[in-house]
């Protein structure tokens, strides 16, 4: 192993300082300057030069970047998700990849569910828009009515711990009642929550919203399709928090557009950014730029556990935030 010093890590775009800080305390850092998503042949330089790369979600990190440096040890990706690496090349590789899961996403993330699913029901975006433009004319009973959320059924379509913590704050900050589905049962949450497991199906049926927290992967790739939204109701709303690709975006304009759903509350999309996309002239969603985890303590939690992660295996040891761990032999890491 080279001497720590001689080490070099790569990060792909300026994160919070005292992680770069940490990280110089014992390698030789270099960060990719620019304010904006880095150029592919910068990337490949940039790979070819490090021993351990930092890298985020907008970084495509396929095979023939893995490929670009055969020495490489760790690629540390700034996200849970990381759809955006090609795994099973890096496992081919047997580079670990590790990702950022920590407590300071799962509450983010679920308290950002919490506001898109509050701003549909009670029209915030709609009623903002009345106010700003003044065409606000006088109190009327009937303005911008709204849905009540207590008592309603929120639909949670994968039970991680995002999943969890929304089903936390549905149940017992907003009295409603939760059904799930995902592929593994989980009966003490079932019993904790007076939650029901049902199938996707009967979930789309009965639900008043319906919440997504799955990663993307080619199972779940447009989980939520045509078919899928046409068994939702029509008074139900739609909200995406995980990865745009869960939902086809196609089939979802024109749910909107039609009335067959009462709304979506959308931070994430098929293509990021998504300018002049058909989703922005409709008022029944509410869009955000993918930015349920965007708070200051999550970035600094964030930049820490991508660069504990590299710190960790440059020196010889296994990050606990490996999401391969069939590269130290399929063996749970410790
Ligand atoms: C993630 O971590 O995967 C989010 O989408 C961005 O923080």
């Amino acid at each position: 192993m080279k001497s720590p010093m001689k080490q070099k890590v790569f990060v792909t775009r300026i994160i919070p300082a005292p992680a770069i800080a940490l990280l110089k305390k014992h390698f030789q850092v270099q960060v990719y300057q620019k304010d904006q998503v880095i150029p592919r042949m910068e990337l490949i330089k940039g790979v070819k030069w490090c021993d351990a790369l930092l890298c985020l979600l907008t970084d495509k990190i396929d095979a023939e970047i893995i490929e670009a440096n055969p020495r490489l040890k760790i690629i540390s990706n700034y996200a849970v998700g990381v759809d955006n690496i090609d795994l099973k090349q890096a496992t081919m590789k047997k580079i670990p990849v590790c990702n950022t899961p920590s407590q300071q996403i799962v509450d983010a993330v679920a308290e950002h569910t919490m506001a898109l699913l509050l701003a549909l029901a009670k029209r915030l975006h709609e009623g903002e828009e009345l106010v700003r433009n003044d065409q606000w004319k006088a109190w009327d009973p009937n303005l911008l009515l709204g849905r009540q959320i207590a008592g309603k059924t929120l639909g949670v379509v994968g039970l991680g711990r995002i999943g969890s913590g929304v089903t936390e704050r549905a149940v017992n900050g907003l009295g409603m009642r939760v059904i799930y589905y995902d592929i593994v049962r989980n009966k003490q949450f079932e019993k904790k929550y007076r939650a029901r497991y049902v199938s996707l199906a009967a979930l789309l049926k009965s639900s008043d919203a319906v919440t997504i927290h799955v990663s993307l992967s080619k199972s779940t790739y447009h989980l939520i399709g045509a078919k899928e939204l046409r068994l939702m109701k029509k008074t139900a709303y739609l909200i995406n928090t995980s990865r745009g690709s869960v939902v086809d975006e196609v089939a979802l304009v024109s749910a909107l557009r039609n009335m067959q759903l009462a709304g979506a509350g959308l931070d994430v999309y098929e293509q990021e950014p998504n300018q002049n996309h058909p989703l922005h002239a409709l008022h029944n969603c509410i869009l955000t730029p993918h930015v349920a985890s965007a708070t200051l303590e999550v970035r600094e939690q964030m930049s820490k556990d991508a660069a504990e992660s590299i710190i960790a295996v440059l020196n010889g040891r296994k990050s606990q935030k490996t999401v391969n761990p069939e590269v130290y032999g399929g063996r749970k890491v410790k």
